[in-house]
């Protein structure tokens, strides 16, 4: 699979003048970067001036591979690290706290200059990032928020508030294009609790659905509306699909019209439940990932949306923030901070875009893989 920057670009500026349109904005707990502040200086001290040998070890340690930006995250990992010259050190933890933190203890022992980290529990990683830090490693946080810590120097992501805005967005939107007149019935739906991302994508999604709630345009039946009714542990597609099947027992005389899904393998499970209890029409889904199989559930007009998050984009953005550490020229200027409950640590930003039927074609315009999946299925 290749992007190429250009029209990737081309759709990210049109996704974040989309969500300037719909009123977004960052997280509660996101603050622009000032000149001088302590944000700045706890992103940019690590990592030193006098930088590192252009053949050293990089760590890398992702959460799982159950999804696939994981996957694309470790091959783009070891081809981009190596192409720039350093030793790429890529492990991933299968979802099992203890299991990261070992893979991280191996790479500081191993001499890794730099650890890239997507952490499996957000909160449970400062004792071994700790050390790192006294080992004088700079752990880059990568997709996800590493919590409870100064031992991080920034974190590469696509804005998770952001994406759930786009997925509470993209819900309203397919809902009306889709559903008729309201009220719609929906259900909501979010990601693995330990992952800090889960709860900020409902919250930027329920930013956008909330209102609409209060008015009475969408009904949640089964009033399940809590992040902490509405989570699926793990991001297991299986635990997703379960509790739909329980919840479609409010829709015996009635249909659902649409469900708020946190990601793609959690929105055709929901969807594959919907057709099992025999509904006739597909409910309006949301998803994220861009994964080839629901590009194709796409194209069939089985999913309605899902939002895209390059992973080719953001292991190019962590490994030029390694090539300036390497350089010993340090973190560069962050675009945001975030409070991680210990500092405010420097956020390096993506933008996520929406993808449906009707933009698909524009926004893979030049990822060959995607849109040819996606015009082999049209239908
Ligand atoms: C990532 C998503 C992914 C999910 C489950 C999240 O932190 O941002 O891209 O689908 O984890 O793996």
């Amino acid at each position: 699979m290749k992007l190429r920057a250009s029209a990737l670009l081309t759709a990210l500026l049109a996704g974040s003048l989309a969500l300037t349109a719909c009123g977004g904005g960052r997280g509660a707990t996101e603050t622009e970067t000032t000149s001088s502040g302590a944000s700045q200086s706890a992103s940019q001290d690590a990592g030193g001036s006098e930088g590192f040998a252009a053949d050293a070890t990089i760590g890398v340690a992702l959460p799982w591979l159950g999804t696939q930006n994981w996957m694309e995250a470790q091959t783009l990992f070891e081809q981009q690290l190596t192409e720039a010259g350093f030793k790429p050190l890529i492990q991933a933890a299968d979802n099992k706290v203890p299991q990261q933190q070992q893979q991280i203890e191996a790479m500081i022992e191993q001499g890794a200059k730099v650890i890239v980290v997507g952490p499996i529990d957000g909160t449970q990683l400062g004792s071994v990032l700790g050390s790192a830090k006294d080992a004088g490693v700079t752990v880059i946080g990568y997709d996800r928020l590493i919590q409870n810590t100064d031992a991080v120097s920034g974190i590469v992501q696509f804005g998770s508030i952001r994406t759930g805005e786009l997925q509470g967005q993209a819900l309203l939107d397919g809902l009306a294009a889709e559903k008729g007149e309201p009220p719609y019935n929906i259900e909501l739906f979010g990601g693995g609790p330990a992952d800090p991302n889960a709860p900020d994508f409902f919250k930027g999604a329920m930013n956008v659905l909330q209102p609409k709630i209060d008015d009475g345009t969408l009904v949640v039946k089964s009033g399940q509306m809590d992040f902490t009714q509405a989570a699926t542990q793990d991001w297991d597609n299986a635990r997703a699909q379960a509790r739909m099947d329980t919840l479609m027992s409010n829709y015996s005389g009635d249909e659902i019209d649409g469900v708020l899904s946190p990601n793609d393998g959690i929105a055709r499970a929901i969807i594959t439940s919907v057709k099992q209890a025999g509904q006739a029409s597909v409910p309006v889904l949301t998803g994220l990932d861009a994964e080839n199989e629901s590009i194709v559930w796409i194209a069939k007009g089985d999913q309605y949306s899902t939002v895209g998050k390059p992973t080719e984009l953001l292991v190019g953005k962590t490994v030029e923030i390694i090539k300036s550490l390497q350089a010993g020229q340090g973190m560069p200027e962050p675009d945001a901070t975030a409070n991680n409950g210990t500092i405010d640590v420097g956020l390096y930003q993506l933008d996520p875009v929406v993808i449906t039927k009707a933009n698909a074609k524009e926004v893979l315009a030049n990822d060959a893989a995607r849109l040819k999946l996606f015009e082999d299925n049209l239908s």
